[in-house]
């Protein structure tokens, strides 16, 4: 199996020690010298390749078993890295190309080649290689089902989005929905209940005339128009509730300020109200009016409700065309979830993102809270 290894060893021992090491390795080795013929190759070696040791040795390695890349192009010595490795006394490690077998078939080959030295003369190389076609195998196999998971998880994102998607314009047009029929409700309370309320007072007033000499039957009807007033306002109180008129009447800046007043007006709150003057002047049109004031009749709820504080402000500036409502208040503050899943606060979040805004809360225990919505303002503001 060795060819002249006299350049290599004298001593007949250490040539037996030299064999039994090669035949003892698992992975293919062989040398070769300068012109590129082999010097020696183990068993392990000359079997992956289909031949006997004596087949190989003193043939050019190049043109035995590396002369084609794996689809069957020709490679040239000049582009074998382990011509150019040795010819520049370098080693180099590869595994991406195949060897060939005896019987024409290829297999994946990972091998290194490293020069042999003679002092500061290169005399030759020393070449392991391994057959690694199992691993490529796999690795395959691997970037497949991996490539196979990507899509599917592309896909199901993409699903999910799309779920997601037509779940939001559902609630936007549920939104919507509950304010047309909010508004028809309180249509019909203002035209049916409000004539019959006001037709009942003036009765009663003519009635209260007729009777006044008689102060029993006086304090009566003067009672029952008490409790017509007090249905009136009460009924007055459920219009607006039902469709913020005042929305109509002042628009959504005035009518902010009428919420915080009546806050301050039900509690001992201190309520501060900053609007900008750019800001009065802009109109949002009246599906975002209307979320707009829910958001911020649901904040003021919350701080009622929850805060515990002393001071509630709301503050809205126009920042680059973008309108910045801030509702901030001074309470207990609250651990914000990392998804919400309240509805008071995903419906706060549903109505931003259905007019094209994004609603942010900002709270920790024992700091009170904030709310910012940010919407962006079309030109012509
Ligand atoms: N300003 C606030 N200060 C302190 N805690 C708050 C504040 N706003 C909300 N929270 C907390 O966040 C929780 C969720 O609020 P959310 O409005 O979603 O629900 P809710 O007010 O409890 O019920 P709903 O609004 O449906 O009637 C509240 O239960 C409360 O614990
Ligand atoms: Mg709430």
């Amino acid at each position: 199996m060795f060819a002249d290894l006299n350049h290599l060893s004298h001593h007949a021992a250490w040539r037996r020690q030299l064999e039994m090491l090669l035949e003892s390795a698992g992975e293919g080795i062989y040398g070769i010298d300068l012109r590129g013929r082999c010097i020696f190759i183990n068993g392990a070696g000359a079997e992956l390749l289909g031949y006997t040791p004596d087949e190989i040795v003193g043939r050019n390695m190049h043109y035995l078993i590396h002369h084609s890349y794996a689809d069957d192009r020709l490679m040239h010595v000049h582009d074998c890295r382990i011509f150019r490795a040795f010819s520049e006394g370098l080693g180099v490690r590869v595994d991406d190309e195949v060897l060939w077998r005896r019987d024409g078939s290829c297999f994946d080959a990972e091998y290194g080649s490293y020069p042999i030295r003679d002092g500061d003369q290169v005399v030759g190389a020393v070449v392991t290689f391994a057959d690694i076609s199992a691993r490529k195998r796999i690795e395959c196999e691997l970037q497949l089902t991996q490539t196979l998971l990507e899509r599917r998880v592309d896909e199901r994102t993409a699903r999910l989005r799309t779920a997601h998607e037509s779940l939001r314009r559902l609630s936007a047009h549920l939104s919507t929905l509950r304010e047309e029929e909010r508004a028809h409700i309180a249509r019909n309370i203002h035209d049916e209940l409000g004539a019959s309320f006001t037709a009942l007072q003036l009765d009663l007033n003519w009635l209260r005339k007729q009777i006044a000499p008689d102060p029993a039957l006086a304090a009566h009807v003067d009672r029952m128009l008490d409790v017509t007033q007090n249905a009136m306002g009460a009924t007055r109180r459920i219009l607006n509730d039902l469709r913020p008129s005042v929305l109509d009447h002042l628009g959504l800046w005035a009518a902010l300020e009428t919420l915080l007043q009546d806050l301050q007006t039900r509690t001992d709150m201190e309520c501060r109200y900053v609007c900008a003057p750019d800001i009065e002047r802009c109109r949002l049109g009246r599906s975002a009016e209307i979320a707009v004031y829910r958001i911020v009749q649901e904040l003021l709820t919350n701080v009622q409700r929850h805060a515990n504080a002393t001071t509630v402000a709301i503050e809205v500036v126009l920042r680059d065309a973008t309108l910045v409502l801030t509702v901030e208040d001074d309470g207990v503050g609250m651990q914000l979830p990392e998804q919400p899943h309240t509805f008071g606060i995903l419906g706060m979040r549903e109505r931003a993102r259905a007019i094209g805004g994004v609603l942010a809360l900002d709270s920790t225990p024992g700091a009170g809270a904030r709310a910012r919505l940010q919407l962006p303002i079309e030109s012509g503001v």
